[in-house]
């Protein structure tokens, strides 16, 4: 059965005495409306530690949008019981004034890694994420926290993030979960008619294609953004972009580590998904 955690003070207390016990502590942030996505990284989590505590809190301050914010999904008792079948021990799910008792002054920021991929188009937003996350993790100072590879510039600002302020948590990412034509499962999906369910797809078409564009030895750039071009007919495109795996940077060459990136929008709902790929050297180098 999982415990609801309402209040940080009762979390801390719970946790407190689970640490004096000598238990690991595993942390999965959400924002609810939970899926098959969220439940792989509770399972990781279970298996990985003597306490599971998942969290459910729709941020406000990482949403660039007010009607984005207001039509998120809200299932609560659904989430609940996912969190039951996973094995999650505590489900903190605090409300936003529990969060934020008073107007947000200290903010945490990484703004080096946000300048490209969905922080050009989305200001403020890895912003609230990082200050909502190091505020979760200053609450319940697991000893590893787990994170979703589908979201990577979320991930890798995470990883900085803890790194650069010293935060002693392991940070731990999760491979994406698909649905079987290759959509990337998201709490997003579920405001898709029918048509655009189906348009949907088209972004991680477009994703494999280019990887297998790069594993077949093209390099350019330029030419493998012209080779999926036309999956994107008819569907508006923020971005698809190839960027360096640590810097996030764009890359006009493939080389070492990159990360195929995109952002589509169908109707009023974004979308996005990506896929790394390393190469071993340029082909265009002569054979040693
Ligand atoms: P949310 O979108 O609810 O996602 C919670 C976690 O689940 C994130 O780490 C995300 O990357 C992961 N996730 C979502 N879909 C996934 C999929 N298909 N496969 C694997 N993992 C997936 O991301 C957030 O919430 C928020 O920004 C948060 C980190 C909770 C801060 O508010």
């Amino acid at each position: 059965m999982s415990e609801l955690v309402p209040e940080i003070a009762q979390l801390r207390q719970l946790l407190d005495a689970h640490r004096q016990a000598g238990k690991t502590i595993g942390l999965v942030p959400t924002m609810g409306a939970l899926h098959a996505g969220h439940r792989r990284l509770m399972e990781v989590a279970r298996a990985e530690n003597d306490v599971v505590v998942a969290t459910i809190f729709i941020n406000p301050t990482q949403f660039d949008r007010q009607d984005d914010l207001e039509r998120y999904p809200k299932t609560l008792e659904q989430d609940m019981a996912l969190c039951r079948d996973a094995g999650v021990d505590l489900v903190f799910a605090p409300s936003a004034a529990e969060m934020y008792p008073q107007p947000q002054l200290a903010w945490v920021d990484v703004p080096e890694l946000t300048k490209y991929l969905c922080g050009a188009g989305r200001p403020g937003h890895f912003r609230g994420v990082a200050t909502v996350v190091t505020k979760l993790l200053l609450i319940a100072q697991p000893g590893r926290a787990y994170f979703g590879e589908k979201d990577a510039q979320q991930l890798a600002v995470i990883r900085r993030m803890a790194r650069d302020l010293n935060i002693p948590v392991n940070i731990v990412g999760v491979p994406t979960v698909r649905e079987a034509d290759g959509l990337a499962i998201s709490s997003r999906n579920r405001l898709l008619n029918d048509y655009e369910r189906l348009q949907a797809r088209t972004l991680s078409q477009a994703l494999f294609t280019a990887r297998d564009e790069i594993l077949a030895g093209e390099r350019s750039v330029k030419k493998i953004q012209s080779a999926v071009a036309y999956f994107f007919d008819g569907v508006r495109l923020e971005y698809f972009s190839i960027v360096d795996t640590e810097t996030l940077t764009p890359v006009e060459r493939i080389e070492g580590s990159v990360l195929i990136a995109g952002a589509i929008w169908l109707g009023t709902t974004r979308l996005i998904d990506n896929v790394t790929v390393s190469v071993a050297g340029n082909s265009l180098e002569p054979d040693q």
